[in-house]
């Protein structure tokens, strides 16, 4: 049994997706369902014995040493965070209730039932953090890629208490001995992606005629890694990763943000051309920069391959291609989204208590 948090966000439920495809082994779905927590995401394993939905807070310890003590698992997978930069910017407060304080709440509930484990159940246990390229800050056009021996400069809200969590995951290894590991990855996209992040926002606004916000001029850049591949390099990491240690995860596919635009909007020219004709670049529109706007990102995931062996299946082309295909495939989901459909799923679909 492995326990999950965050699960039913974007990259929580393609890991939790992937995991029952390739596993046996039960997984416990810890999310608070939030505005990003969305239980269609998991409609495909619904009624799927391995999977054990719980709708939870990770900083409600009372809670957690419950669902702790009771399903036992061999590791806890951190994933659920407040996520997106705009919205940290505009009210922080959430980010360091979840990112810090949650975070801080869950390493003592996991320390807890750790340091009563035995033998090899106690040796063989992992705590893996699932973080973000954001806490090394940003990169000048000539700088090199973010390794794992950058310091941490975080800009954003965000990032701030990302870092603050990394740095928690950190302290309690080194202090308690609590067997941890740490990824640090790129920009992902792929299916169940919220719109409200630019790629989904994108190909989701260009369907629907309207403006395509570019911020500032554009020029940003990203490092982008289909989530699959995210997910598989954290199976990876939990599978063979050097307890403490942190790893990068990226895509080797550094982008402008106007370019990344402009590839969603010749993908949709080809498989859903507009009415009119003319191409959906024409709703591109530059609008104010987010304040703060990190300028580049870009990840040296060298130590994740030369050590463990891992590399991303999916080049940018078809992992793109994958992406605004699934948009199409699944205009219900997005409808939901936008209309709040999606929170219904919980009384519809799960019986979401953590007793
Ligand atoms: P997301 O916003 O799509 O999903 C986050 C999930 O966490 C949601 O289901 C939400 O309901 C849940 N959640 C939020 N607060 C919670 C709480 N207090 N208790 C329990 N559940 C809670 O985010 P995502 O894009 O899937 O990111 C997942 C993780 O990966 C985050 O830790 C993020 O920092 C990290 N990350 C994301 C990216 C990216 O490009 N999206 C890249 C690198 C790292
Ligand atoms: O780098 C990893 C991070 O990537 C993760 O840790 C975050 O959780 C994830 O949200 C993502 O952060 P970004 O801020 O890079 O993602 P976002 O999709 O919000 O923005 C990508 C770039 O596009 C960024 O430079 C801002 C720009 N942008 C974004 C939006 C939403 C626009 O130009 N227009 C937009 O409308």
């Amino acid at each position: 049994m492995i326990l999950v948090t965050g699960g039913a966000g974007f990259i929580g439920a393609n890991f939790v997706l992937d995991w029952l495809a390739t596993q046996q082994e039960p997984v416990v779905n810890v999310d608070k369902l939030t505005y990003a927590g969305n239980v269609e995401n998991l409609a495909s394993v619904h009624g799927d014995a391995r999977h054990v939905f719980v709708q939870a807070d990770i900083g409600d310890s009372a809670v957690m040493d419950v669902l702790l003590a009771r399903h036992q698992p061999r590791a806890v997978i951190n994933f659920a965070a407040e996520s997106h930069v705009d919205r940290s910017i505009h009210g922080p407060e959430d980010f360091i209730q979840t990112n810090v304080v949650g975070t801080f709440r869950l390493l003592e509930a996991v320390r807890g039932y750790w340091s009563r484990l035995q033998g090899n159940a106690k040796s063989d246990f992992r705590f893996l953090h699932v973080s973000t390229d954001e806490v090394y800050g940003t990169l000048s056009p000539s700088d090199p890629a973010f390794t794992e021996e950058n310091n941490y400069e975080p800009n954003s809200p965000y990032s701030a208490s990302k870092a603050a969590s990394d740095h928690l995951v950190r302290a309690w290894h080194h202090t308690y001995g609590l067997p941890v590991l740490t990824t640090n990855c790129s920009n992902n996209y792929g299916p169940l992606h919220f719109p409200e992040k630019l790629i989904p926002l994108v190909i989701v606004n260009a369907l629907a005629g309207k403006p395509l916000p570019v911020y500032g001029d554009g020029m940003q850049v990203r490092d982008w890694l289909y989530v699959r591949d995210h997910c598989s390099a954290i199976r990876r990491v939990l599978e063979a990763g050097k307890l403490g240690d942190t790893y990068n995860v990226g895509g080797w596919n550094e982008q402008a943000n106007i370019d990344i635009v402009k590839t969603v909007c010749a993908l949709l020219d080809e498989l859903r051309p507009r009415a009119d004709g003319k191409g959906y670049a024409e709703q591109i529109t530059y609008v104010a920069d987010r304040p703060g706007h990190d300028r580049r990102y870009a990840i040296d995931a060298r130590k994740l391959e030369r050590e463990l062996g891992w590399k991303p299946a999916e080049t940018f082309d078809t992992g793109i291609r994958k992406t605004v295909q699934w948009y199409l495939d699944h205009p219900q989901w997005v409808a939901n989204v936008q209309s709040g459909a999606y929170r219904d799923w919980v009384q519809k679909q799960y019986t979401a208590t953590a007793e």
